[in-house]
């Protein structure tokens, strides 16, 4: 783990949206000099309602070392384009998710580096002390939690401005892994969203079935999935126990019953051009 105690002057684009809020209020804790900026009249009031002041995009980005654009995907391609050539040369755009940046949707300037850092939110097999860190699932408050961070650019200096805002932004930070910014759109749809996110909605769904059709006391089928549920994930994902021969018998039939045999092609090139494109309403992504 790195640490700095080096200060900048960063931008928030989006102040008052869900990860606006979330950044701002750990960038609010620290000696950063931080400037907020928010279109919309809710997310304004969101922002003034926490104890900070609305600045406009213009004079925020002026000066700023590194803009945080926590604004959505759908709408980084025509804000990049109105805010990166007010940033001055050498700054830092960062985004929260690498879709628009990896579908080369952001307006580039020479001078202007182009960054992505997205939380990995707090691990299932994370050792946690307090209340607090059990409550806090996403991260960014009081569960320690790694970060993937990208940046195109082989200046130190300019990673360890992102890294300070990257252990700024979603503390509290154990590790920021580097990695590219096609690496960090492998994980961040591919693995985790497409895999890991759609196991969790299927989870639910077959929950449902067991209570709603198959009318199941309801909590028990719930205690019953939360506990395989934490079995299934130590034991598959760290080796915790084997599974016992009749589970690897009905893992099989689950498999077979529920899994494309192609299922892997999710992490080709194209497909996540594919899953990409619809992330961003986009007919195909051009490069
Ligand atoms: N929500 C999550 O859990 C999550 C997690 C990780 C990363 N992200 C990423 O964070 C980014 C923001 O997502 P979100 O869910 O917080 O979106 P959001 O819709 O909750 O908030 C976006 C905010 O940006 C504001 N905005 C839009 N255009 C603006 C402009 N031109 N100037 C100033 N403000 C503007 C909107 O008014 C809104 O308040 C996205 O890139 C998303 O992929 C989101």
């Amino acid at each position: 783990m790195t640490t700095t105690s080096d200060t900048y002057t960063i931008a928030v684009l989006g102040a008052g949206g869900k990860m606006g809020m979330r950044v701002s209020n750990n960038l609010a804790r620290t000696d950063h000099s931080v400037f907020y900026v928010e279109n919309s009249p809710a997310g304004q009031q969101r922002t003034t309602d926490a104890g900070r002041s609305l600045t406009d995009a213009a004079t925020a980005v002026a000066d700023a070392d590194i803009v945080v654009f926590a604004v959505p995907d759908l709408a980084l391609s025509p804000v990049t384009a109105e805010i990166v050539p007010l940033m001055k040369h050498g700054a830092i755009v960062l985004t929260l998710d690498p879709a628009a940046a990896y579908a080369g949707l952001l307006t580039t300037r020479d001078g202007i580096i182009q960054a992505v850092a997205h939380p990995c939110h707090p691990s299932i097999f994370l050792q946690r002390q307090t209340p607090e860190e059990w409550a806090d699932t996403f991260g960014g408050i009081a569960a320690p939690q790694d970060a993937i961070a990208a940046i195109e650019s082989d200046d130190a200096a300019k990673q360890a401005i992102v890294e300070a805002t990257v252990r700024a932004i979603y503390a509290p930070i154990i590790d920021v892994h580097w990695v590219t910014i096609k690496q960090l759109a492998q994980l961040e749809p591919t693995l985790v969203e497409t895999v890991a996110c759609m196991i969790g909605s299927l989870l639910n769904e077959a929950l449902d079935e067991a209570i709603n059709t198959m009318g199941v006391p309801e909590a028990a089928a719930r205690s019953i999935l939360y506990g395989h549920t934490q079995v299934a994930l130590a034991n598959g994902l760290r080796g915790d126990n084997p599974f016992s021969d009749a589970c690897l018998i009905a893992m099989d039939y689950g498999r077979e019953s529920i899994i494309k045999d192609d299922w892997k092609k999710i992490f080709r090139d194209d497909e996540l051009d594919k899953n990409l494109a619809r992330m961003l309403h986009l007919d195909t992504i051009e490069r």
